[in-house]
């Protein structure tokens, strides 16, 4: 995966355009019209003090933005490979974060699994708005996707997996015993972008490892599949597409979210943008753990940033807010829920 060209610029116009459906809390968030050329991203460990920092000049968060770019090389190949795979599945299971629904879908796998029954689970839905969550959950329902939120760091939710799958697949179950196959074995395939959870989710549901046999047409010999439970297993290695994004909205929400290392950005100027974020929902966590006075919601993102920083005694050489460091403890916090749940992403 070929990283960022990333660099900070000043934009002149305020945010415009960008996915119609990416909303914040009911507040639509707009991409940036313009791809403006960027200064260059930082690359300091969350935990290192950073150096001193010339502070953007006039640094309101919608002024700014940066390119986010992925160059996946080898994507033809996975998606090769997924297509074979496919051939051997009943149905796919698409996980996508429940913070970013819509960023965290890649619009291929929708093609490239056209016509097999699928699933998708709402996964990390501990850390996303339960409300918001719910409303996901219709709104897929209305398109006839079955949606599963689920938390599969705690397991929460995973046992309705088997179930809303024997559902989705009742008549090929049916259509293969009317063909006198007894206790036949639906097959799933995993699909989703990295860091979703799909490792996470496989460890969680997978019973047993079993080296399948050909035991019906199709199925190469030297596929691992675990067992989920009876009459269902899961391919081994799940189906992992690079997220795509044309707009800069979606590159934000995978930053913000952790999907899109930080070491591939300027991470103040992302601080300053999940910032606008933050501001217009008025998340009390973030109020509260930051020491955020009303006059300080009033005040420009960077400034926030640089309040947050002074009011956790991050400083340098002068007394001077250690603004670099208190954005890496600001993505680092909302990563871990620490600002509370929060669902960048509605319906
Ligand atoms: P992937 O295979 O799709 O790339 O994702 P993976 O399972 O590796 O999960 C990525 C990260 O997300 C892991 O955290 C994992 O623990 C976390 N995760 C997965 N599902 C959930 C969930 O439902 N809720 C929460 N809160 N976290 C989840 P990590 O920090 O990279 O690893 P670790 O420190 O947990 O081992």
């Amino acid at each position: 995966m070929k990283k960022t060209n990333n660099k900070n610029n000043k934009r002149t116009q305020k945010p415009q355009g960008g996915r119609s459906n990416a909303r914040v809390s009911g507040a639509r968030m707009n991409a940036p019209k313009n791809r403006t050329q960027n200064a260059k991203a930082s690359a300091k460990p969350a935990n290192k003090p950073a150096k001193p920092k010339k502070k953007p000049s006039n640094a309101s968060s919608s002024e700014h933005t940066q390119v986010i770019q992925w160059y996946p090389g080898h994507m033809t190949k996975t998606k090769r490979r997924i297509e074979k795979d496919l051939k051997l599945v009943d149905a796919v299971a698409e996980i996508i974060d429940a913070r970013i629904p819509i960023s965290s879908r890649n619009p291929d796998i929708a093609n490239l699994t056209s016509g097999k029954p699928r699933i998708i689970l709402l996964n990390k839905c501990d850390m996303a708005d339960p409300r918001a969550t719910d409303r996901w959950v219709s709104a897929l329902s209305r398109e006839n996707v079955r949606a599963i939120p689920v938390d599969c760091k705690s397991g929460r939710g995973v046992d309705k997996f088997v179930p809303v799958l024997t559902d989705l697949l009742s008549d090929r179950i049916e259509s293969y015993k009317a063909k006198g196959m007894v206790n036949p074995t639906m097959r799933v395939m995993i699909v989703g972008i990295p860091n979703v959870g799909k490792s996470t989710f496989i460890n969680r549901i997978a019973k047993k490892t079993k080296a399948t046999a050909a035991d019906r047409p199709g199925v190469t010999r030297g596929n691992q599949w675990f067992t989920v439970s009876k009459g269902f297993e899961m391919l081994d290695t799940p189906g992992v597409l690079w997220p795509k994004f044309d707009d800069q909205t979606v590159g934000e929400h995978l930053a913000f979210t952790g999907a899109i290392k930080s070491e591939v950005m300027d991470t103040e100027l992302l601080a300053v943008r999940l910032i606008d974020l933050l501001k217009e929902l008025k998340t009390p966590a973030f109020i509260e753990r930051y020491k955020l006075t009303d006059e300080d919601l009033e005040l420009q993102s960077y400034e926030i940033l640089e309040k947050i920083a002074k009011n956790r005694g991050m400083l340098i050489a002068g007394g001077e807010a250690d603004a670099e460091r208190a954005a890496y403890t600001l993505l680092d916090e909302f990563r871990a829920a620490k600002l509370g749940r929060i669902t960048l992403e509605l319906p």
